[in-house]
């Protein structure tokens, strides 16, 4: 689930073959999501939703859950999929709805975390993958990648270092999820 630039995607979709997921649907809130065009383009079964069309959240997460139980996915990846879910809708998917957030979570849920990490002196960042439970950001942490932080360095840089970690994070977690080598309690 998408709603934004999609690298992660990108990500996912080239390494499936290497890890042995496949990618039976993108859905995107947002029709205008450069990740739509990129599924599109990759020959991706892609479904928009648009929440703007919808009166109330409750209709556009009905509309959403239809298409997604359409699909039957084993597991579910947010990536940068950025409307709050209502807990419908994460209880619905519970323990198949992932979630990748970009810092060593429980540190920095939320929004603006290199700048955060930065202001905060941190000495190692990175990113998470997590289960979607009702706590925003706070879900079982399944796998996390992490690197040193250079103090000196600009919150853009070091974002775009955690984006590579998320690319080879991402992928790695659906690896394991369909070889069934994730366990969580
Ligand atoms: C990533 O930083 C991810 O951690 C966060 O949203 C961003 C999505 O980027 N949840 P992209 O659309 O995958 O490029």
């Amino acid at each position: 689930m998408v709603s934004g630039r999609g690298s992660n995607l990108r990500a996912l979709q080239e390494q499936a073959p290497e890890y042995g997921y496949g990618i039976i649907g993108v859905v995107s809130n947002n029709p205008a999501a450069p990740a739509v065009d990129y599924a599109r383009a990759e020959g991706l079964a892609v479904h928009v939703i648009d929440h703007r069309l919808f009166a109330a959240r409750a209709a556009f997460e009905n509309a959403l859950v239809a298409t997604l139980d359409r699909l039957a996915p084993d597991v579910i990846a947010l990536a940068g999929f950025l409307r709050v879910l209502g807990t419908d809708f994460v209880d619905h998917y519970q323990g198949r709805l992932l979630n990748i957030h970009p810092s060593l979570l429980p540190a920095f849920p939320g929004l603006d975390t290199h700048r955060r990490a930065l202001a905060a002196g941190a000495r190692v960042h990175g990113a998470t993958v997590h289960l979607v439970t009702h706590a925003v950001d706070g879900g079982p942490i399944i796998a996390q990648a992490g690197l040193t932080v250079d103090p000196k360095e600009s919150a853009v840089a070091l974002g775009a270092r955690v984006l590579a970690l998320e690319h080879t994070l991402y992928p790695y977690v659906l690896g394991r999820w369909a070889r069934g080598e994730v366990a969580y309690h």
